[in-house]
Formats: C-alpha cells, structure tokens, sequence
C-alpha cells in the first residue's frame, strides 16, 4: 500500500469510529430514557422529577459494585423487589447514562418526560 492510499484507509478508519460512537451514546441515553418511563415513573414520576432527585456523583455511586447503592435506596420499601429485579439489571446501564445526564446538577432537561 502507498502511502496515499494508507492515509485515505485512517481518514475512513476515523470516520467510521467517529460516526460509530456518537450516536450510540445518545442511543443509551434515549434507551435509559425509555426504561425509566417504563420501569421508575409509577413509583417516582416523570424523568425530569426522576433524574433529578440525584447529583451526578449520587448517580454514579450508585450504579457501582452491582449497583448497590440503588439496592440500598430501595431496600425495605415497596421498591425492593424491582432493585433486585432481572428487569432492573438488565436495563441499568442505560437508565445509568439517562439519570447522570439529566442529575439535578447536570443543567440538562430532557425534552419529554
Ligand atoms: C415499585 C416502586 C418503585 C420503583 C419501580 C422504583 N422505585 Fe425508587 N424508590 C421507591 C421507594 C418506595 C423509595 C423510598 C422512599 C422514597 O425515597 O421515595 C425509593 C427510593 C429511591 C431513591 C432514593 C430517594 C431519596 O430520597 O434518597 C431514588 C434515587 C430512586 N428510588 C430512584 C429510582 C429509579 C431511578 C428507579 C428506576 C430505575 C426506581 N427508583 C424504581 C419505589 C420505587
């Protein structure tokens, strides 16, 4: 290969990483969006409500170690069983990027709760 050619191949390889990643984040965020209205909202009201009973930190902390903290928040209430939950679990990297994004010190506001 040339080096022309090796040049047009990393612009490409760039472009295709670039294009790749940008909408996967927001994709998390609109999915965490989506499972919050589904799964949190009975309990917890809208996702602006929702996302902002926390900071960002509080967000974040409690996602790590099996998401122990948001266990922790639950547990003995009418919550537990959902925090424990396969539902939960498997949606929790999600709903993660979704609350973090719009925590109560994030100054984002999501544009349909
Ligand atoms: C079945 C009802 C139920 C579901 C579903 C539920 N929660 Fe809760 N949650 C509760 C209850 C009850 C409490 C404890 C009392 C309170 O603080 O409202 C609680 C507490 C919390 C707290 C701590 C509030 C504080 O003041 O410290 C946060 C944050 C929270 N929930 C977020 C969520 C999120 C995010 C989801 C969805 C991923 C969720 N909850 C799903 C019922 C629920």
């Amino acid at each position: 290969m040339n080096l022309a050619q090796t040049s047009i191949k990393s612009v490409l390889v760039a472009l295709l990483l670039s294009s790749a990643f940008v909408p996967t984040l927001s994709a998390d965020i609109k999915k965490g969006q989506k499972a919050y209205l589904k799964q949190c909202k009975k309990c917890h009201g809208n996702g602006t409500k929702g996302a902002a009973m926390k900071t960002q930190e509080e967000w974040t902390a409690a996602f790590v170690d099996d998401n122990a903290g948001f266990k922790a928040w639950h547990k003995d209430t009418k919550g537990e069983k959902y925090a424990n939950g396969k539902k939960f679990k498997k949606y929790s990297e999600h709903l993660k990027d979704f609350l973090y994004e719009y925590a109560s010190d994030s100054g984002n506001v999501p544009s349909c709760g």
